[in-house]
């Protein structure tokens, strides 16, 4: 069984490079099979949930040939659209439905497993069906997957009626090769929702407004070949900007769009934190004492979901009382239980939780709940007093590449191990 094991106490130092959008990545991948064409998709970032989609993808037909780490062409020429989209892999990711949106446009059906993904609340997928529907699509739930059928789709007017970043992209998707126009309102404006849209705009779709709160769509019969670069991570970025201020650090965060990380900064600079900018890098600095302050979740661009968690534990050795409310997910404070043992004093009432501010965690032997709240774990670590051991690492590998490695690169004391004998060699290890 994997787990990290890590000697906590040093201020993390140095550069570290973000890599490619992983919540960018898996609808564009998915987007790539609507072409007969092929789709080279560069700055791909190799995490386990990558890996799952394309060889689902390849599972239907597709040609996938990862030509790097970080690229991948793909073509949808031979994909069979009566192939279900299901294995056991596939019904543990969320991205899976981003097939349906994508094969439901190209071929007017699809069979895709119900989607899963982190245990972070209950994810319903009502939006995406009502807009399919609103496209002319009949959506079935048969034998725990979705069958989408249309004779054709037609362009409409949708009201989504809760904000999501899902369905705004799988609505985009299969209007894109809809007829006439679709618009779709009251969209998630999420720069991974205006990277798919810039996407398929280069392999010739017609989308106006994304990023703004609402999307026109021009359908066209078909898509072509293109390249394509994407967007850095967002969320990978914040996190290593986290861990700089949790660890009283000096990390520069390097190939990051630094507009997409206001909400993030603006919070960690009330923390007293020092951050500067340049093209496309930030610089976070701490040291000392760190204040506390107010969070809340919202949709882009208000402070992101996905970096609540590893919020949360830099607010936990902040001076004072500070509170986080969760506004997206109602399950996403699963890691609290876990940062107790290493010493935090955190109350959860509903969807809010209050937090007093300790001076030191201390290590302890935790296990990630969830994807994020899996490396918030992992940076509560670096900055605690002793060894801490984090186990259930497999949600990590979801949506970061090589975090290990990366963090030792910044000085961090922190080794990938299998067993008790390597946890006791790295305990023994002089430094
Ligand atoms: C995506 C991200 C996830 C991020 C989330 C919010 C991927 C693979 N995952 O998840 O990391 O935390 O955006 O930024 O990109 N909702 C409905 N009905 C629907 C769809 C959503 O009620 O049909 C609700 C959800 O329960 C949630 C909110 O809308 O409360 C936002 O969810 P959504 O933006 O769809 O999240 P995901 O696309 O699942």
């Amino acid at each position: 069984m994997e787990q990290y094991i890590i000697r906590g106490g040093k201020p993390l130092m140095g550069e570290v490079v973000i890599g490619g959008a992983k919540n960018a990545a898996l609808p564009v991948l998915a987007a790539a099979v609507m072409t007969d064409g092929e789709c080279r998709i560069d700055n791909m970032p190799d995490v386990r949930d990558i890996n799952v989609l394309l060889q689902a993808m390849k599972g239907i037909g597709a040609t996938v040939d990862r030509t790097d780490k970080h690229e991948v062409v793909i073509s949808g020429r031979n994909i069979n659209p009566d192939e279900d989209v299901d294995n056991e892999y596939i019904r543990k990711i969320r991205a899976s439905y981003y097939l349906i949106g994508a094969l439901l446009g190209k071929y007017k059906k699809a069979t895709v497993a119900l989607p899963g993904g982190c245990d972070i609340g209950s994810r319903p997928i009502d939006q995406h069906i009502k807009g399919f529907e609103a496209l002319g699509a009949k959506v079935e739930i048969i034998n725990g997957r979705i069958q989408a059928t249309a004779d054709e789709l037609i362009g409409c007017n949708i009201y989504m009626d809760v904000v999501s970043v899902g369905a705004t992209i799988n609505i985009m998707m299969a209007a894109s090769l809809a007829k006439g126009v679709t618009t779709i309102e009251n969209v998630a404006r999420e720069p991974h929702v205006v990277d798919v849209a810039n996407f398929l705009n280069s392999m010739g779709a017609q989308i106006r407004g994304a990023g703004t709160d609402i999307i026109k769509i021009r359908g066209v019969e078909k898509f072509n070949n293109c390249e394509y670069s994407i967007i850095p991570d967002q969320i990978e970025a914040g996190t290593f900007m986290t861990a700089a201020v949790a660890t009283r650090g000096d990390i520069t965060i390097k190939n990051v769009i630094p507009k997409h990380l206001e909400a993030i900064s603006a919070k960690l600079i009330e923390m007293g934190a020092k951050i500067s900018e340049d093209d496309d890098e930030v610089r976070v600095r701490a040291s000392g004492e760190l204040k506390s302050t107010q969070i809340k979740t919202l949709p882009y661009p208000g402070f992101p979901t996905d970096m609540q968690p590893q919020m949360a534990i830099s607010l936990a050795l902040a001076n004072g009382t500070s509170t986080v409310s969760e506004s997206i997910f109602e399950n996403r404070f699963r890691y609290v239980d876990e940062l107790t043992k290493m010493g935090a004093k955190i109350k959860v009432n509903d969807r809010t939780a209050v937090i007093t501010g300790i001076e030191k965690y201390q290590g302890a032997n935790v296990s990630a709940p969830d994807l994020r709240a899996g490396a918030a774990l992992v940076i509560a670590g670096l900055a605690a007093d002793g060894y801490t051991v984090v186990s259930d690492i497999g949600y990590i590998y979801r949506g970061y590449e090589d975090f290990d490695l990366k963090l030792q690169k910044l000085g961090g004391d922190i080794q990938l191990v299998k067993n008790e004998q390597e946890i006791a060699k790295f305990k023994y290890k002089v430094v």
